[in-house]
């Protein structure tokens, strides 16, 4: 039987959609580098497990398209950690929709762009508050571009991004210099996220959050996970429409 020691660092952290997927992985690696950390999702039963399992992990299940509940919960959380080092906004919907059902794009609007939103500067404003703390979003690849079978989510994901650097560029506001934005920008990851059937280049899910978990540990602005996103990032940004058209 191997004994795993969990030496409590003083950090508190939170993670938004951490029921399953990249958050959920993201949550494991922080409690088992000791920060104490507030899980979100909608499945209860799955956050609860999660806990069960992981002591330093405890958990609050509700729905970030509930802009009220998103604002007492985040209240609840401060005051139960007084301050807060680290916030992760995983949480997000994505789905192929070529006959642009309106569902489906209105979810993906409410949950990507306004509830991400609401979130992002909850954290961002309790950050300046604090004088410290560091933001991270996970936007996508498919912010460079747009997309035939999925508008909202390629849309939303632009927004994400867009919106981050603009928390960057204000965190020129805060005299401390110890606010910190970082943007993670996944390629295709092995969650139930994963958008289409024979997925080019997809990243298994361990490996890609030790790059995440690495990024973050160093504070970086923005980085394509897992790395070789990196140069298809540079391609998309400079191939025209037309030939994006012709060939997808
Ligand atoms: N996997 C990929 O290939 C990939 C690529 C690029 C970017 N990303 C981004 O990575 C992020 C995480 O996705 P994932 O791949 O880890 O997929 P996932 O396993 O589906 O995780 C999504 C998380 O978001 C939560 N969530 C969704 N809607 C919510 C709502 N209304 N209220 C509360 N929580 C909600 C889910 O929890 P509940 O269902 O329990 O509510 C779940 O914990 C997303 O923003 C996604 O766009 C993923």
């Amino acid at each position: 039987m191997s004994l795993k020691i969990v030496i409590f660092s003083g950090m508190n952290a939170i993670v938004f959609g951490a029921s399953s997927g990249i958050g959920r992985e993201l949550a494991i690696s922080l409690s088992q580098d000791g920060y104490k950390v507030k899980i979100t999702g909608r499945r209860e039963e799955l956050l609860k497990e999660l806990c069960l399992e992981f002591p330093q992990l405890s958990y609050r299940a509700f729905d970030i398209q509930d802009l009220s509940s998103v604002e007492n919960n985040f209240a609840d959380m401060v005051r139960d950690f007084g301050t807060i080092d680290l916030i992760v906004h995983c949480a997000g919907v994505g789905y192929e929709n070529p006959e642009l059902i309106w569902e489906m794009e209105s979810d993906t609007i409410a949950t990507n762009v306004c509830s991400a939103t609401k979130i992002y500067d909850l954290s961002f404003l309790l950050f300046k508050r604090q004088g410290f703390g560091h933001l991270v979003g996970i936007s996508s690849i498919a912010s460079l571009r747009g997309n035939r079978h999925s508008p909202a989510y390629f849309a939303s994901k632009a927004f994400q991004v867009n919106y981050l650097e603009s928390l960057y560029l204000k965190t020129k506001e805060v005299a401390s210099s110890k606010v910190h934005v970082t943007d993670i920008r996944p390629g295709f990851l092995d969650t139930r996220m994963a958008l289409g059937d024979d997925i080019f280049w997809m990243s298994p899910l361990n490996k890609a959050v030790g790059q995440i978990y690495r990024a973050i540990k160093c504070k970086r602005r923005r980085v394509y996970i897992s790395k070789r996103w990196t140069l298809i990032a540079w391609v998309l940004k400079i191939v025209p429409s037309w030939l994006i058209k012709k060939i997808m």
